[in-house]
């Protein structure tokens, strides 16, 4: 006997059945409306991109280029990756059409992404994420206002501010403290920077000895660590003065936090559920000055932030924020033969219907009527029109209210009319 292929989807991708999908669309229709509250405007692209994109220096995340691309030489000998994150790919679409685009432009996106990880909690190989980016827009209000939407997008899906906290930290003023310390080589910074986006992963130990590996000194090493431990909240930090001003005050400096890519020069931060639950961060982000360079000599700066289906969905459901309406029928009557000789009836009575608006859907199955009757009901579905020979014969037919147990009878157009005042 043949051997069966497996149904599971290939590890750590998704498959999304129809519940599934109901509240992946409401994740992405909510996103869509606070981002375009704010005036975004929606951009998309291809999932494939050159594997340079990714290798190019300044925004190389060394992390994601060596382990974590799904990357294949196609045909004609290239070498192309499957996008692990939007950012490079929107700064060359910026960069693209520098000279007719306006700015400063606000843009967003829902890509998937890919990332060859180790599947767990809040981390899969596949993930969308609501990218939301100004470009051309140098003053700190640009990182206000990005991080303000950030925190709205939650807010619009009920949380409150105390479930939630937002993390800043500076990389030019890190990088002008480590000059302070007399740790002046610009490698050693990096080196540092890449170390401290595991700080909460390792042991504090093990950090102290991988810091003192990267300084030759332990009294230095100890120096950093004590710093990059506190978490304080400033009163003399702009940004969290710009929030504070929009009434945003969830917000705490974190000298620890690092944020994965090379290419962010500023302001970086990152979002979490403070609920204990989800450890990884809701979202994440910062200013980049000059991702674009490597197209063009224009410096164009960018700041944003991408948010992950993975994480928000687990954030929503330990904060019991998904509304039990959602549904994924969007029928609202469905139509029933009383034999399958009426099948093509049925499906022109259904079409009648769905010339005025009204979604309707036909049950062609061969169960007996009252438990496609209950089914319907278990689907949400509001009506149901039942077409035997009489109702054929008579053209009279009975719309019954699932939900309600209410009946009206008529012929085919007292029903339209019926529905129509009850949409
Ligand atoms: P990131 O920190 O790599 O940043 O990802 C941002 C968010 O995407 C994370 O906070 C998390 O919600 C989600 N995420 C990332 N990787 C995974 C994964 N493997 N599985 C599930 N969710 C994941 C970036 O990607 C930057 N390009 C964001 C950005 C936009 N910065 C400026 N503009």
């Amino acid at each position: 006997m043949d051997k069966k292929l497996s149904t599971e989807a290939y590890k750590g991708v998704r498959d999304f059945y129809p519940e599934d999908m109901a509240i992946q669309s409401y994740i992405f229709n909510s996103w869509q409306k606070t981002a375009e509250l704010f005036g975004f405007e929606r951009y998309e692209a291809s999932i494939l991109e050159p594997a340079d994109l990714y290798k190019s220096k300044g925004t190389a995340n060394e992390e994601i280029v060596t382990e974590q691309t799904y990357s294949f030489i196609d045909r004609g000998e290239r070498e192309v990756t499957l996008r692990p994150e939007m950012t490079p790919t929107v700064a060359r679409m910026v960069a693209g059409r520098q000279r007719t685009l306006r700015f400063p432009l606000r843009w967003y996106s829902i890509p998937n992404l890919f990332r060859y990880e180790r599947p767990q909690r809040g981390r899969l190989r596949e993930h969308w994420q609501l990218n939301c980016d100004i470009f051309g827009a140098d003053d700190y209000i640009a990182d206000v206002e990005i991080i303000s939407l950030a925190c709205q997008i939650l807010i619009d899906f009920g949380a409150t501010p105390d479930m939630f906290e937002v993390k800043i930290n500076n990389r030019s003023d890190m990088s002008t403290y480590y000059d302070s310390i007399g740790i002046k080589d610009v490698s050693k910074q990096t080196k540092i920077t890449r170390l401290n986006d595991r700080f909460r992963k390792i042991s504090s130990e093990e950090y102290l000895s991988e810091l003192e590996n990267i300084l030759g000194d332990r009294q230095i090493a100890e120096v950093v660590q004590s710093k990059v431990s506190t978490s304080v909240n400033p009163v003399d930090n702009e940004v969290i003065s710009g929030l504070k001003a929009l009434g945003i005050t969830n917000v705490k400096i974190d000298y620890s936090l690092a944020r994965g890519f090379d290419y962010y020069t500023d302001t970086i931060f990152e979002i979490f559920d403070i609920s204990g639950e989800n450890n990884r961060s809701l979202l994440g982000g910062g200013r980049y000055s000059n991702l674009t360079s490597m197209f063009t000599d224009k410096k164009i700066s960018g700041t944003g932030f991408g948010m992950g289906d993975v994480t928000m969905k687990d954030f929503l459901f330990t904060h019991k924020l998904i509304p039990s309406s959602i549904q994924n029928t969007t029928a609202k009557v469905v139509i029933i033969p009383t034999d399958e000789k009426l099948n093509l009836e049925a499906t022109m009575v259904a079409q009648a219907i769905r010339k005025r608006g009204i979604s309707v859907s036909t049950d062609i199955g061969t169960k007996k009527i009252g438990k496609k009757i209950a089914e319907a009901v278990d689907r949400g579905i509001t009506y149901s029109i039942v077409v035997g020979t009489d109702e054929i014969n008579s053209s009279k037919f009975t719309l019954k209210n699932l939900v309600l147990s209410t009946e009206i009878k008529g012929n085919i157009h007292d029903i339209l009319t019926y529905l129509i005042a009850n949409q």
